[in-house]
């Protein structure tokens, strides 16, 4: 198992290009079995979860090549020989599920492993169940697998009593070749659900509304092949700003689209965080002014990102004054707190809520990757603690960072991967 040691680091300077996003690429490529014809994805990242997203492709009946030199993944389904995501894929990537909406749209059948709860929560999928009971299919649980069927699937209207992310693709995916016209109501609003519409779109699909809680989709009797470039990940764009903050640097973070870390930018600049939208990209200054507390409260999209929270965390130990974390999207997401409390953060939990002292010297210790945004945290905390930090478990951050060390080295940062 390979771990990082991280030394005191910064001001973090120079420049970083951001990858293609993570939680963009996953669920087109799972729409992609949707296609007669072959569809080519640009600005593909290279991640652990892509891989993992091949292997269940091929293992449905793809054909897919990766062409990691130059970010492409081209997926082919001219036979499906396979309706499953089998348990051991669906346990190292949850995202798994969300092939299930077009094995079920493509062959009336689906067989997904229940994912496994995760560090962050018991991440049920019934709003995805009940999405596709919605549009026909008869769900049938048994032995840790989820069954759907459906001869046909027939349009209607989905109230989604939360807006998860998840759900609204699945949903949305399903419905692009059901019969007739489907709503999506309370959708989710993230941008990557607007990427997977426009990819959609792109093969022949009728999508409308993505982007805002309401998404229209009338479905088509087949749709074909097409080419598509990913976003860029904002969770990455975040997770650099954070960088250039906590180490009071000043770094330009170049391939970003500014409107999708709103939220990010505007908690930044409240902390006293110099932000300059320019033609190359977002400079982030955290070296202007001295930095100040502000209490961050996530939501989905377009407020606060969940996937921000424990980076956020990290810097607000370092800046004057206390603040409160509230974490209102998942039930579990504080496991980074006691791994900062090692490194002496001395932040106290209360229910949901997360009470930050701020102004801590945090001192270097071993700690572990508790899920993928927590290590990012803990990386960050390293960068600012006296001493040494060893921290462990990184096969979590290899699921969803591309050349991450190394794209913090070329910023000045001390941190070497090791193997343990
Ligand atoms: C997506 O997960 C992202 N993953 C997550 O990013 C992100 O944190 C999350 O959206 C919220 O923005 C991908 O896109 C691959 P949800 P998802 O369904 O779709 C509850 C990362 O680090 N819920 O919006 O699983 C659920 O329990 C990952 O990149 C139900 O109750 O998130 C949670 O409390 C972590 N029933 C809330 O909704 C359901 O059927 C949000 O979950 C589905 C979800």
């Amino acid at each position: 198992m390979a771990k990082y040691i991280i030394e005191k680091s910064g001001p973090l300077h120079g420049e970083v290009e951001i990858s293609g996003s993570k939680n963009a690429v996953l669920p087109i490529m799972a729409a992609a079995l949707l296609a007669e014809g072959e569809c080519e994805i640009m600005d593909v990242p290279a991640l652990r979860d892509v891989d993992v997203m091949c292997k269940l492709l091929e293992s449905i009946g793809s054909k897919v090549e990766e062409d990691y030199e130059n970010n492409t993944v081209k997926i082919k389904t001219e036979r499906i020989v396979e309706e499953e995501a089998p348990y051991e894929l669906v346990q190292r990537m949850r995202a798994s599920i969300l092939t299930m909406g077009p094995l079920l749209a493509k062959t009336g059948h689906a067989r997904v492993a229940l994912p496994g709860g995760c560090p962050i929560g018991a991440r049920p999928i019934d709003l995805h169940l009940k999405g596709f009971q919605a549009l026909g299919a008869e769900i049938e649980r048994g032995h840790g697998y989820v069954e759907a069927h459906a001869k046909k699937l027939i349009g209607a209207k989905i109230y989604l009593d939360f807006p998860s992310v998840g759900a609204t693709e699945n949903i949305m995916m399903a419905a692009g070749l059901a019969e007739g016209i489907t709503i999506i109501e309370n959708a989710a609003e993230e941008p990557e659900i607007v990427d997977l519409a426009n990819f959609m779109n792109k093969m022949g699909a009728k999508v409308k509304g993505a982007g805002t809680d309401t998404i229209r989709i009338e479905g088509v009797p087949s749709l074909h092949g097409t080419k598509h470039a990913v976003i860029p990940d904002r969770i990455e764009t975040g997770t650099f700003m954070l960088a250039a903050a906590i180490t009071r640097g000043n770094v330009l973070i170049k391939n970003v689209v500014s409107d999708h870390v709103k939220p990010v930018i505007a908690k930044l600049i409240e902390c006293g965080v110099v932000i300059e939208d320019t033609d190359e990209g977002i400079r982030v200054r955290g070296d202007l002014h001295p930095l100040v507390a502000a209490d961050i409260k996530t939501m989905p999209y377009p407020g606060f990102p969940t996937d921000m929270q424990p980076l956020f965390m990290a810097f607000l130990s370092t800046v004057k004054g206390p603040s409160v974390v509230v974490e209102t999207v998942f039930e579990n997401r504080f496991m980074h707190v006691g791994e900062l409390n090692r490194m002496s953060a001395d932040i106290k939990i209360e229910g949901r809520s997360a009470v930050v002292p701020g102004e801590r010297l945090l001192q270097g210790a071993q700690v572990i990757c508790t899920d993928l945004r927590a290590g990012a945290a803990m990386v960050l905390a390293g960068f600012m603690a006296d001493g040494t930090t060893e921290l462990s478990e990184i096969y979590h951050l290899d699921r969803g960072y591309s050349l991450f060390s190394k794209k913090f080295r070329s910023l000045g940062a001390n941190i070497q991967r090791v193997s343990e």
